[in-house]
Protein backbone atom coordinates (compact mmCIF):
# COMPACT_ATOMS: atom_id res chain seq x y z
CA UNK A 1 0.00 0.00 0.00
CA UNK A 2 2.90 2.32 0.83
CA UNK A 3 3.92 2.65 -2.94
CA UNK A 4 0.56 3.91 -4.49
CA UNK A 5 1.42 6.60 -6.94
CA UNK A 6 -0.39 9.96 -6.23
CA UNK A 7 -1.69 10.07 -10.15
CA UNK A 8 -3.68 13.68 -10.43
CA UNK A 9 -5.50 12.28 -13.42
CA UNK A 10 -6.46 9.18 -11.78
CA UNK A 11 -8.65 11.17 -8.52
CA UNK A 12 -11.81 9.49 -10.09
CA UNK A 13 -10.64 6.17 -8.82
CA UNK A 14 -8.88 7.08 -5.32
CA UNK A 15 -12.32 5.53 -3.40
CA UNK A 16 -15.77 4.07 -4.39
CA UNK A 17 -17.36 3.25 -0.82
CA UNK A 18 -19.40 0.87 -2.06
CA UNK A 19 -16.57 -1.24 -3.60
CA UNK A 20 -13.38 -0.59 -1.56
CA UNK A 21 -10.16 -2.20 -2.03
CA UNK A 22 -9.45 -5.46 -0.96
CA UNK A 23 -6.58 -3.86 1.25
CA UNK A 24 -8.84 -0.92 2.33
CA UNK A 25 -9.88 -2.56 5.57
CA UNK A 26 -6.59 -3.10 6.56
CA UNK A 27 -4.72 0.01 6.27
CA UNK A 28 -7.15 3.05 4.93
CA UNK A 29 -4.77 5.34 5.43
CA UNK A 30 -3.14 5.70 2.00
CA UNK A 31 -6.22 5.99 0.16
CA UNK A 32 -7.19 9.05 3.03
CA UNK A 33 -4.19 10.54 2.24
CA UNK A 34 -4.65 10.68 -1.61
CA UNK A 35 -8.54 11.13 -0.84
CA UNK A 36 -7.34 14.29 0.98
CA UNK A 37 -4.49 15.49 -1.69
CA UNK A 38 -5.82 15.04 -4.79
CA UNK A 39 -10.21 15.34 -4.35
CA UNK A 40 -11.32 16.21 -0.42
CA UNK A 41 -14.81 15.94 -2.20
CA UNK A 42 -14.79 13.39 -4.11
CA UNK A 43 -18.04 12.21 -5.93
CA UNK A 44 -19.39 8.42 -5.80
CA UNK A 45 -21.07 6.41 -8.89
CA UNK A 46 -24.56 6.55 -6.54
CA UNK A 47 -24.43 10.19 -6.76
CA UNK A 48 -23.34 10.95 -2.72
CA UNK A 49 -19.77 12.63 -2.04
CA UNK A 50 -17.01 11.39 0.71
CA UNK A 51 -15.85 14.43 2.35
CA UNK A 52 -12.08 14.03 3.71
CA UNK A 53 -10.89 17.22 4.77
CA UNK A 54 -10.75 18.63 8.76
CA UNK A 55 -12.51 22.10 8.22
CA UNK A 56 -15.29 20.70 6.18
CA UNK A 57 -16.63 18.36 8.51
CA UNK A 58 -15.68 20.75 11.09
CA UNK A 59 -18.05 23.02 9.55
CA UNK A 60 -20.90 20.78 8.17
CA UNK A 61 -20.93 19.37 11.86
CA UNK A 62 -21.91 23.14 13.08
CA UNK A 63 -24.48 23.73 10.39
CA UNK A 64 -27.64 21.88 10.94
CA UNK A 65 -29.28 23.59 8.86
CA UNK A 66 -27.80 22.80 5.44
CA UNK A 67 -26.60 19.54 6.61
CA UNK A 68 -29.03 17.43 8.18
CA UNK A 69 -29.07 14.58 9.91
CA UNK A 70 -32.61 13.53 9.46
CA UNK A 71 -32.47 9.35 7.45
CA UNK A 72 -36.20 9.00 6.94
CA UNK A 73 -35.89 9.65 2.86
CA UNK A 74 -32.15 7.76 2.61
CA UNK A 75 -33.43 4.85 4.65
CA UNK A 76 -36.94 4.31 3.64
CA UNK A 77 -35.52 2.57 0.33
CA UNK A 78 -32.76 0.65 2.63
CA UNK A 79 -35.02 -0.63 5.69
CA UNK A 80 -38.64 -0.56 3.88
CA UNK A 81 -41.44 -0.40 6.65
CA UNK A 82 -39.43 -2.26 9.33
CA UNK A 83 -38.21 -2.47 12.99
CA UNK A 84 -34.63 -0.90 11.60
CA UNK A 85 -36.58 1.91 10.05
CA UNK A 86 -38.23 2.89 13.13
CA UNK A 87 -35.35 2.66 15.29
CA UNK A 88 -32.80 4.54 13.56
CA UNK A 89 -35.04 7.28 12.30
CA UNK A 90 -36.22 7.70 15.58
CA UNK A 91 -32.59 7.91 17.56
CA UNK A 92 -32.17 11.38 18.06
CA UNK A 93 -28.57 10.92 16.08
CA UNK A 94 -30.95 10.82 13.04
CA UNK A 95 -32.98 13.65 13.53
CA UNK A 96 -32.68 17.14 13.19
CA UNK A 97 -33.95 20.03 15.31
CA UNK A 98 -36.61 20.99 17.22
CA UNK A 99 -36.59 16.57 18.05
CA UNK A 100 -33.32 16.58 18.50
CA UNK A 101 -32.73 19.08 20.47
CA UNK A 102 -35.80 17.94 23.19
CA UNK A 103 -34.30 14.54 23.10
CA UNK A 104 -30.97 15.75 23.73
CA UNK A 105 -31.85 18.11 26.45
CA UNK A 106 -33.51 15.06 27.95
CA UNK A 107 -29.83 12.65 27.65
CA UNK A 108 -27.53 15.34 28.37
CA UNK A 109 -29.69 15.67 31.66
CA UNK A 110 -29.52 11.65 32.32
CA UNK A 111 -25.92 11.45 31.68
CA UNK A 112 -24.43 14.34 33.45
CA UNK A 113 -20.75 15.06 34.94
CA UNK A 114 -21.72 14.11 38.53
CA UNK A 115 -23.38 10.52 37.55
CA UNK A 116 -20.13 10.23 35.23
CA UNK A 117 -17.62 10.86 37.76
CA UNK A 118 -19.81 8.78 40.26
CA UNK A 119 -19.21 5.81 38.30
CA UNK A 120 -15.44 5.80 38.70
CA UNK A 121 -14.37 4.16 41.63
CA UNK A 122 -17.12 0.85 40.30
CA UNK A 123 -14.83 1.06 36.61
CA UNK A 124 -11.49 0.87 38.92
CA UNK A 125 -12.94 -2.15 40.60
CA UNK A 126 -14.41 -4.01 37.40
CA UNK A 127 -11.14 -2.95 35.52
CA UNK A 128 -8.76 -4.46 38.23
CA UNK A 129 -10.89 -7.57 38.10
CA UNK A 130 -10.64 -8.24 34.79
CA UNK A 131 -7.13 -7.75 34.50
CA UNK A 132 -6.83 -9.82 37.79
CA UNK A 133 -8.65 -12.90 35.24
CA UNK A 134 -6.77 -12.14 32.21
CA UNK A 135 -4.08 -15.11 32.88
CA UNK A 136 -6.79 -18.04 33.53
CA UNK A 137 -7.87 -17.09 30.18
CA UNK A 138 -3.87 -17.61 28.27
CA UNK A 139 -3.88 -20.41 25.98
CA UNK A 140 -0.58 -21.34 24.36
CA UNK A 141 0.67 -18.20 25.92
CA UNK A 142 -1.83 -15.88 24.25
CA UNK A 143 -5.68 -14.13 25.03
CA UNK A 144 -8.37 -12.38 22.87
CA UNK A 145 -8.15 -9.15 24.51
CA UNK A 146 -11.47 -8.18 22.51
CA UNK A 147 -13.62 -10.92 24.29
CA UNK A 148 -11.75 -10.49 27.61
CA UNK A 149 -11.17 -7.30 28.12
CA UNK A 150 -12.18 -4.40 25.37
CA UNK A 151 -15.66 -5.91 24.97
CA UNK A 152 -16.53 -6.24 28.90
CA UNK A 153 -15.89 -2.58 30.15
CA UNK A 154 -18.37 -0.97 28.15
CA UNK A 155 -20.44 -3.87 28.53
CA UNK A 156 -20.68 -3.30 32.25
CA UNK A 157 -20.53 0.38 32.25
CA UNK A 158 -23.67 1.05 30.27
CA UNK A 159 -25.38 -2.01 31.74
CA UNK A 160 -24.41 -0.23 35.39
CA UNK A 161 -26.01 3.41 33.20
CA UNK A 162 -29.02 1.65 33.17
CA UNK A 163 -29.07 -0.42 36.37
CA UNK A 164 -29.65 -3.68 34.32
CA UNK A 165 -28.98 -7.08 35.97
CA UNK A 166 -25.94 -8.06 35.26
CA UNK A 167 -27.28 -11.80 33.94
CA UNK A 168 -29.20 -10.07 31.60
CA UNK A 169 -26.26 -8.41 29.88
CA UNK A 170 -24.81 -10.97 27.63
CA UNK A 171 -27.19 -10.35 24.21
CA UNK A 172 -26.08 -6.57 24.37
CA UNK A 173 -23.39 -6.69 22.36
CA UNK A 174 -24.64 -8.79 19.59
CA UNK A 175 -28.04 -7.00 19.31
CA UNK A 176 -25.71 -3.72 19.38
CA UNK A 177 -23.83 -5.32 16.50
CA UNK A 178 -26.17 -6.18 14.14
CA UNK A 179 -28.16 -3.07 14.89
CA UNK A 180 -25.46 -0.67 14.05
CA UNK A 181 -23.62 -3.03 11.06
CA UNK A 182 -27.26 -2.35 9.02
CA UNK A 183 -25.49 0.95 8.51
CA UNK A 184 -22.79 -0.05 6.63
CA UNK A 185 -22.55 1.57 3.28
CA UNK A 186 -24.01 -1.89 1.80
CA UNK A 187 -25.51 -4.66 3.75
CA UNK A 188 -26.91 -8.00 2.98
CA UNK A 189 -30.19 -9.40 3.20
CA UNK A 190 -29.10 -11.24 6.16
CA UNK A 191 -27.88 -8.90 7.81
CA UNK A 192 -30.86 -6.24 7.28
CA UNK A 193 -32.88 -9.45 8.80
CA UNK A 194 -30.47 -9.86 11.69
CA UNK A 195 -30.80 -6.36 12.66
CA UNK A 196 -34.66 -6.28 12.52
CA UNK A 197 -34.29 -9.06 14.54
CA UNK A 198 -32.31 -7.45 17.22
CA UNK A 199 -34.43 -4.42 17.08
CA UNK A 200 -37.45 -6.34 18.00
CA UNK A 201 -35.49 -8.32 20.86
CA UNK A 202 -34.16 -5.15 22.31
CA UNK A 203 -37.05 -3.96 22.10
CA UNK A 204 -39.00 -6.94 23.63
CA UNK A 205 -36.33 -6.52 26.40
CA UNK A 206 -36.71 -2.73 27.39
CA UNK A 207 -40.36 -2.71 27.31
CA UNK A 208 -40.18 -5.60 30.55
CA UNK A 209 -37.12 -3.51 31.88
CA UNK A 210 -38.77 0.00 31.58
CA UNK A 211 -42.19 -1.58 33.48
CA UNK A 212 -40.04 -3.18 36.20
CA UNK A 213 -38.65 0.12 36.77
CA UNK A 214 -41.54 2.21 36.69
CA UNK A 215 -42.54 -0.18 39.71
CA UNK A 216 -39.45 0.19 41.34
CA UNK A 217 -37.74 3.60 40.45
CA UNK A 218 -34.02 3.66 41.07
CA UNK A 219 -32.15 7.33 41.82
CA UNK A 220 -32.37 9.35 39.29
CA UNK A 221 -29.14 11.00 39.80
CA UNK A 222 -27.09 8.11 38.80
CA UNK A 223 -29.91 6.03 36.97
CA UNK A 224 -30.01 7.03 33.37
CA UNK A 225 -33.17 4.82 32.58
CA UNK A 226 -35.22 6.03 35.91
CA UNK A 227 -34.37 9.74 34.91
CA UNK A 228 -35.27 8.91 31.28
CA UNK A 229 -39.03 7.37 32.21
CA UNK A 230 -39.90 10.55 34.64
CA UNK A 231 -39.63 12.75 31.62
CA UNK A 232 -41.61 10.20 29.43
CA UNK A 233 -45.29 11.47 28.47
CA UNK A 234 -44.00 14.63 29.35
CA UNK A 235 -41.21 15.03 26.93
CA UNK A 236 -40.44 11.60 25.35
CA UNK A 237 -43.22 8.91 23.92
CA UNK A 238 -42.66 5.28 24.78
CA UNK A 239 -41.56 4.73 21.23
CA UNK A 240 -38.87 7.48 21.68
CA UNK A 241 -37.72 6.47 25.48
CA UNK A 242 -37.31 2.66 23.99
CA UNK A 243 -35.47 3.47 20.84
CA UNK A 244 -33.09 6.11 22.36
CA UNK A 245 -32.29 3.62 25.30
CA UNK A 246 -31.41 1.21 22.42
CA UNK A 247 -29.22 3.86 20.42
CA UNK A 248 -27.43 5.16 23.77
CA UNK A 249 -26.72 1.31 25.03
CA UNK A 250 -25.28 0.57 21.14
CA UNK A 251 -23.70 3.99 20.95
CA UNK A 252 -21.41 3.48 24.04
CA UNK A 253 -20.62 -0.41 22.88
CA UNK A 254 -18.74 -1.03 19.90
CA UNK A 255 -16.88 2.45 19.81
CA UNK A 256 -15.06 1.95 23.47
CA UNK A 257 -14.51 -1.58 22.55
CA UNK A 258 -12.84 -0.71 19.58
CA UNK A 259 -11.23 2.24 21.48
CA UNK A 260 -9.40 0.01 24.26
CA UNK A 261 -8.27 -2.48 21.26
CA UNK A 262 -7.06 -0.06 19.03
CA UNK A 263 -5.38 1.66 21.94
CA UNK A 264 -3.49 -1.08 22.74
CA UNK A 265 -2.95 -2.65 19.29
CA UNK A 266 -1.38 1.35 18.38
CA UNK A 267 1.02 1.42 21.51
CA UNK A 268 2.27 -2.13 20.45
CA UNK A 269 2.91 -0.75 17.11
CA UNK A 270 4.75 1.91 18.44
CA UNK A 271 6.78 1.00 21.21
CA UNK A 272 8.73 4.59 21.90
CA UNK A 273 5.06 6.53 22.35
CA UNK A 274 4.18 2.99 24.25
CA UNK A 275 7.76 3.63 26.29
CA UNK A 276 6.93 7.13 26.93
CA UNK A 277 3.66 6.56 28.73
CA UNK A 278 5.13 3.75 30.88
CA UNK A 279 7.88 6.11 31.81
CA UNK A 280 5.16 9.14 32.66
CA UNK A 281 1.72 7.79 33.14
CA UNK A 282 0.67 11.58 33.74
CA UNK A 283 0.24 12.05 30.40
CA UNK A 284 -2.74 9.64 29.74
CA UNK A 285 -5.22 12.08 29.39
CA UNK A 286 -4.04 13.42 26.02
CA UNK A 287 -2.75 10.22 25.21
CA UNK A 288 -6.27 8.91 24.81
CA UNK A 289 -7.56 11.82 22.83
CA UNK A 290 -4.44 10.68 20.91
CA UNK A 291 -5.15 7.48 20.06
CA UNK A 292 -8.78 8.27 19.42
CA UNK A 293 -7.41 10.29 16.52
CA UNK A 294 -4.70 8.31 15.19
CA UNK A 295 -7.14 4.80 15.16
CA UNK A 296 -10.98 6.65 15.46
CA UNK A 297 -13.16 3.96 16.61
CA UNK A 298 -15.57 5.42 14.18
CA UNK A 299 -14.53 6.60 10.95
CA UNK A 300 -17.78 7.62 9.00
CA UNK A 301 -20.66 9.85 9.23
CA UNK A 302 -23.39 11.10 7.14
CA UNK A 303 -25.11 14.07 6.40
CA UNK A 304 -28.00 15.12 3.66
CA UNK A 305 -27.40 18.69 2.03
CA UNK A 306 -30.71 20.71 2.63
CA UNK A 307 -29.95 23.18 -0.43
CA UNK A 308 -27.71 23.69 -2.61
CA UNK A 309 -24.31 24.56 -1.02
CA UNK A 310 -20.78 25.73 -2.43
CA UNK A 311 -18.01 23.20 -1.10
CA UNK A 312 -14.21 22.80 -1.09
CA UNK A 313 -14.64 24.60 -4.77
CA UNK A 314 -17.72 22.54 -6.02
CA UNK A 315 -21.47 22.86 -5.57
CA UNK A 316 -23.50 20.43 -4.09
CA UNK A 317 -27.32 19.77 -4.79
CA UNK A 318 -29.88 19.67 -2.75
CA UNK A 319 -30.71 15.99 -1.08
CA UNK A 320 -27.03 14.90 -1.50
CA UNK A 321 -25.68 12.65 0.78
CA UNK A 322 -22.28 13.26 2.18
CA UNK A 323 -19.83 10.72 3.83
CA UNK A 324 -17.80 12.28 6.30
CA UNK A 325 -14.59 10.92 6.36
CA UNK A 326 -13.77 11.08 9.95
CA UNK A 327 -10.25 9.04 9.81
CA UNK A 328 -9.50 11.10 7.03
CA UNK A 329 -9.80 14.63 8.49
CA UNK A 330 -8.57 12.90 11.74
CA UNK A 331 -4.86 12.97 9.81
CA UNK A 332 -5.11 16.43 8.02
CA UNK A 333 -1.61 17.94 7.77
CA UNK A 334 -3.88 21.27 7.69
CA UNK A 335 -4.64 20.84 11.58
CA UNK A 336 -2.14 18.15 12.50
CA UNK A 337 1.35 18.55 12.43
CA UNK A 338 2.72 15.52 11.45
CA UNK A 339 -0.77 14.06 11.04
CA UNK A 340 0.46 10.60 10.51
CA UNK A 341 2.57 10.26 13.12
CA UNK A 342 1.26 8.81 17.09
CA UNK A 343 2.72 11.62 19.56
CA UNK A 344 0.79 11.06 22.68
CA UNK A 345 1.69 14.36 23.90
CA UNK A 346 -0.36 16.01 21.00
CA UNK A 347 -1.95 19.28 22.12
CA UNK A 348 -4.20 21.15 21.11
CA UNK A 349 -5.86 18.10 19.43
CA UNK A 350 -9.10 18.88 17.75
CA UNK A 351 -10.08 15.65 16.56
CA UNK A 352 -13.46 14.68 15.37
CA UNK A 353 -13.48 11.43 16.48
CA UNK A 354 -16.52 12.87 18.65
CA UNK A 355 -17.82 14.30 15.80
CA UNK A 356 -18.63 17.89 16.55
CA UNK A 357 -21.32 20.43 16.68
CA UNK A 358 -25.07 19.88 17.92
CA UNK A 359 -24.54 16.14 17.72
CA UNK A 360 -21.15 15.89 18.97
CA UNK A 361 -20.66 12.78 21.45
CA UNK A 362 -23.37 12.51 24.27
CA UNK A 363 -20.90 9.83 25.93
CA UNK A 364 -17.41 11.68 25.29
CA UNK A 365 -16.98 12.17 28.95
CA UNK A 366 -17.28 8.83 29.54
CA UNK A 367 -15.55 7.08 26.85
CA UNK A 368 -12.48 9.05 27.89
CA UNK A 369 -12.71 7.89 30.89
CA UNK A 370 -13.27 4.36 30.42
CA UNK A 371 -10.38 5.15 27.95
CA UNK A 372 -7.66 6.29 30.53
CA UNK A 373 -8.79 3.55 33.04
CA UNK A 374 -8.55 0.47 30.80
CA UNK A 375 -5.23 1.51 29.20
CA UNK A 376 -3.82 3.65 31.86
CA UNK A 377 -4.46 0.27 34.30
CA UNK A 378 -3.82 -2.00 31.85
CA UNK A 379 -0.25 -0.88 31.17
CA UNK A 380 1.20 -0.91 34.93
CA UNK A 381 0.05 -4.37 35.28
CA UNK A 382 0.99 -5.83 31.79
CA UNK A 383 4.14 -3.23 30.97
CA UNK A 384 5.62 -5.87 28.64
CA UNK A 385 2.22 -6.81 26.45
CA UNK A 386 2.75 -7.86 22.96
CA UNK A 387 0.19 -8.61 19.83
CA UNK A 388 0.60 -11.89 18.33
CA UNK A 389 -2.64 -12.19 16.19
CA UNK A 390 -5.09 -8.99 14.45
CA UNK A 391 -8.25 -10.00 13.26
CA UNK A 392 -9.55 -6.98 11.90
CA UNK A 393 -13.54 -6.06 11.64
CA UNK A 394 -14.64 -5.59 8.42
CA UNK A 395 -16.72 -2.92 9.01
CA UNK A 396 -16.18 1.00 6.80
CA UNK A 397 -18.14 2.82 9.76
CA UNK A 398 -16.55 1.38 12.61
CA UNK A 399 -12.53 0.23 12.99
CA UNK A 400 -11.16 -1.97 15.17
CA UNK A 401 -10.77 -5.75 15.56
CA UNK A 402 -12.76 -8.85 16.02
CA UNK A 403 -10.06 -10.48 17.70
CA UNK A 404 -6.96 -9.04 19.29
CA UNK A 405 -4.39 -11.84 20.43
CA UNK A 406 -1.76 -10.62 23.43
CA UNK A 407 1.01 -12.20 24.94
CA UNK A 408 0.84 -10.39 28.43
CA UNK A 409 4.80 -10.51 29.15
CA UNK A 410 6.27 -11.55 31.80
C1 LIG B 1 -14.81 5.90 21.95
C2 LIG B 1 -16.10 5.87 22.11
C3 LIG B 1 -17.07 6.67 21.28
C4 LIG B 1 -16.93 7.24 20.05
C5 LIG B 1 -15.70 7.22 19.14
C6 LIG B 1 -18.18 7.89 19.73
C7 LIG B 1 -18.41 8.61 18.57
C8 LIG B 1 -19.58 9.31 18.30
C9 LIG B 1 -19.80 10.12 17.13
C10 LIG B 1 -18.80 10.32 15.98
C11 LIG B 1 -21.05 10.66 17.22
C12 LIG B 1 -21.73 11.63 16.22
C13 LIG B 1 -22.57 10.91 15.20
C14 LIG B 1 -23.11 11.87 14.14
O1 LIG B 1 -23.83 12.82 14.47
O2 LIG B 1 -22.79 11.69 12.98
C15 LIG B 1 -21.62 10.18 18.46
C16 LIG B 1 -22.88 10.50 18.92
C17 LIG B 1 -23.44 9.98 20.08
N1 LIG B 1 -22.81 9.19 21.01
FE1 LIG B 1 -20.91 8.54 20.95
N2 LIG B 1 -19.04 7.70 20.77
C18 LIG B 1 -18.42 6.97 21.74
C19 LIG B 1 -18.93 6.58 22.96
C20 LIG B 1 -20.20 6.85 23.41
C21 LIG B 1 -20.73 6.47 24.70
C22 LIG B 1 -19.95 5.74 25.79
C23 LIG B 1 -22.04 6.89 24.73
C24 LIG B 1 -23.07 6.76 25.80
C25 LIG B 1 -23.08 5.94 26.78
C26 LIG B 1 -22.31 7.56 23.47
C27 LIG B 1 -23.51 8.16 23.15
C28 LIG B 1 -23.72 8.92 22.02
C29 LIG B 1 -24.98 9.57 21.72
C30 LIG B 1 -26.26 9.52 22.56
C31 LIG B 1 -24.79 10.24 20.51
C32 LIG B 1 -25.84 11.05 19.73
C33 LIG B 1 -25.66 12.53 20.03
C34 LIG B 1 -26.58 13.42 19.21
O3 LIG B 1 -26.99 13.04 18.10
O4 LIG B 1 -26.88 14.50 19.71
N3 LIG B 1 -21.17 7.52 22.70
N4 LIG B 1 -20.70 9.39 19.10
Amino acid sequence: MGRIRLNRKANANVLDLTNPPADFIEDPYPYYRRLRELSPLLAQPDGSYLVASHQALDSIYKDTRRFSSDKKSAFKPRFGDSPLYEHHTTSLVFNDPPLHTRVRKIMVGAMTPRAIAGMETALVVLVDTLLDELPTHTQNNELDIVTHYASQIPLNVIGNLFDMPLDEREPLRDWSLAILGALEPTISPEEKMAGDMAVVAFCDYLEKLVADRKRHPGDPETDVLTRLIQTEGEKLSQIELLQNCIFTLNAGHETTTNLIANALNSLHENPDEKQRLLNQDTIITTAIDELLRFESPNQLGNRMTTEPVSLLGKTIPEGCNLHLMIGAANRDSAVFEEGERLNLTRAPNKHLAFAGGPHSCLGLNLARMEGRIAIGRFLARYPNYRVTKQVRSHRLRFRGFTQLNLSLGD
